[in-house]
């Protein structure tokens, strides 16, 4: 089959840029090792820095700014999609894998950014979405006809119109084809076919069977034509959801795997974190990260986002639940690979809605002071606040509040963008007392000041790294743990009552603030 592939192989970016042997090898657990030091920042594009005036983020604009995300400490950065789309959900709706979207700019941009990034010994991850695509997907329109062509099974179609799939939503009576496809989130983002695990209707695909095999195939090709360009690896978009009718998550196992030989063979040092929230299993399956986030079990947003967070000076949190599920991972996922709590992203509420800056000191400190890769989303070093009352931006709804230009400075459209107000993706948070970059730079005790200072501590210590141990000594008022690796063992104390931290080496103190 797939003409299509071979054509997609001659548009393949530039190769032999990608690796710096200085920082790039991958150890024996099979972790690249830059992952190890790896701290990430995540950048919404359309809301970061906007270069030619039209109102919206762009990847000049991101390339602008690489020095000032290295000098705040993060070495490595995460996307959001960049890539061709209708926009309905802010570009994971994919309608081109090989194509960045005019908006941001060119394929050519794209891979300046990889340079660019390189240069400075920052690494970039692109946001992979293999789950669905967008309606206007070539694919998806090849796969609506009624005769049969190679994307006839690119998606997972019912056999007539009149019967829905069981387990999932679908779209239909919008094709000539007689069938209603499987949808993944929202109903205009059709799932591509990867195939049951176990099948229950005439007209599922088990795995191996042609159509699912030629789906995985293409979206390798997609991380081929990246990863040859100089991108340094994935986060995978609903990593844990491509196979259907497997609730014990055994398919989704095995195409992971499959995944992992591919990138083992071509990719090695390609980087590859899940959003699956299930690090026992996502780990196993060979991504070298996981998160913990807002869904799922994992009660991150006991710490953050509730009523009462845990991080809150009011005290009446619960951090309990959280570390006994975190502990459980940890000890399942055995040092095989990264577990990251982010301080947000693009789907959650800033952590500003409920924390003062004070209390989101302490909750920056926890961040930075436990394993994993460390993950800033964009802005949040500032304290950016959630913008309430929003109208919903492509798909964005609850989550629009938390997706707001980026405010560097005290300039027209607070140095986001010089386009006219009105041309702008989201207004500028409104509050006269928004956080900006330049505010919390001049401001010796700031939010920004103590990340950076979190960061930078990061890194001198250690046992504070990505891949030292951990023990937790008292977890409830305050928070104790102990960091731990050959050279030194440093103890964590973490009092949101008091609104106090404390990093001691033994007699040592190593920092000690208050923020009262
Ligand atoms: C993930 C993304 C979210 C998107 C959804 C569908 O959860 O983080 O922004 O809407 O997947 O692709
Ligand atoms: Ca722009």
């Amino acid at each position: 089959m797939l003409d299509v592939r071979a054509k997609m192989a001659k548009k393949s970016g530039k190769k032999g840029e990608r690796f710096n042997p200085a920082i790039d090898s991958v150890s024996k657990a099979g972790l690249p090792d830059w992952l190890k030091e790896a701290v990430f920042y995540e950048i919404y594009p359309q809301s970061f820095k906007d270069t030619n005036g039209d109102g919206i983020g762009d990847i000049p604009g991101i390339i602008e700014k690489l020095d000032y995300i290295k000098e705040l400490g993060c070495n490595a950065l995460w996307l959001n999609p960049c890539f061709d789309s209708p926009f309905g959900d802010a570009g994971y709706d994919v309608a081109d894998y090989y194509k960045v979207a005019p908006r941001y700019g060119t394929n050519e941009d794209l891979f300046r950014l990889f340079r660019e990034a390189h240069k400075r010994e920052m690494h970039v991850l692109l946001d992979l979405v293999p789950g669905h695509t967008a309606i206007t997907h070539p694919w998806f329109q090849a796969s609506m006809k009624a005769e049969r062509n190679e994307f006839t099974d690119r998606y997972i179609w019912t056999d007539n119109i009149w019967t829905s799939p069981k387990d999932n939503a679908c779209i239909r009576g919008i094709s000539d084809r007689d069938g209603s496809a499987v949808t993944n989130f929202f109903s205009h983002q059709p799932a591509l076919n990867y195939g049951y695990y176990e099948i229950t209707e005439s007209w599922q695909q088990p795995m191996d069977a042609p159509g699912p095999r030629a789906t995985l195939e293409a979206m390798k090709d997609v991380m081929r034509f990246w990863l040859s360009g100089g991108c340094d690896g994935f986060r995978v978009d609903m990593a844990g959801s491509l196979v259907k009718g497997d609730p014990e998550g055994k398919g989704i196992q095995l195409l992971w795997e499959d995944v992992r030989a591919f990138l083992n063979k071509e990719f090695p040092h390609a980087a590859m974190i899940s959003e699956w929230g299930e690090p026992d299993r996502s780990l196993q399956a060979g991504f070298h990260m996981d998160f913990l986030l807002h869904f799922g079990p994992s009660h991150y947003n006991d710490l953050f986002r509730c009523e009462e967070p845990y991080f809150s000076s009011r005290g009446k949190g619960d951090v309990k639940e959280f570390v006994a599920r975190y502990l459980s991972n940890y000890e399942k996922t055995g040092g095989k690979g990264l577990i990251c709590i982010p301080s947000g992203n693009h789907d959650m509420d800033r952590l500003a809605r409920y924390l003062t800056e004070a209390e989101s000191k302490l909750a920056m400190a926890f961040l930075y002071t436990m394993p994993g890769a460390p993950f800033l989303y964009y802005g949040d070093e500032i304290g950016m606040n959630y913008v309430e009352g929003l109208v919903s931006k492509e798909g964005g709804y609850n989550r629009t509040g938390s997706r707001t230009p980026m405010q560097w400075d005290d300039t027209a459209n607070a140095g986001f963008s010089a386009g006219s107000p009105a041309s702008l993706y989201l207004p500028i948070d409104p509050s006269a007392t928004r956080p900006t970059v330049k505010n919390q730079a001049e401001r010796a005790d700031s939010l920004y000041h103590f990340v950076k200072k979190m960061i930078a501590l990061r890194k001198e210590h250690p046992a504070l790294g990505n891949t030292a141990g951990i023990t937790f000594t008292e977890v409830s008022y305050p928070l104790c743990y102990e960091r731990f690796c050959d050279e030194e063992r440093l103890t964590v104390t973490i009092d949101p009552k008091a609104l106090t931290v404390e990093i001691r080496d033994g007699e040592k103190t190593v920092l000690s603030e208050c923020f009262r």
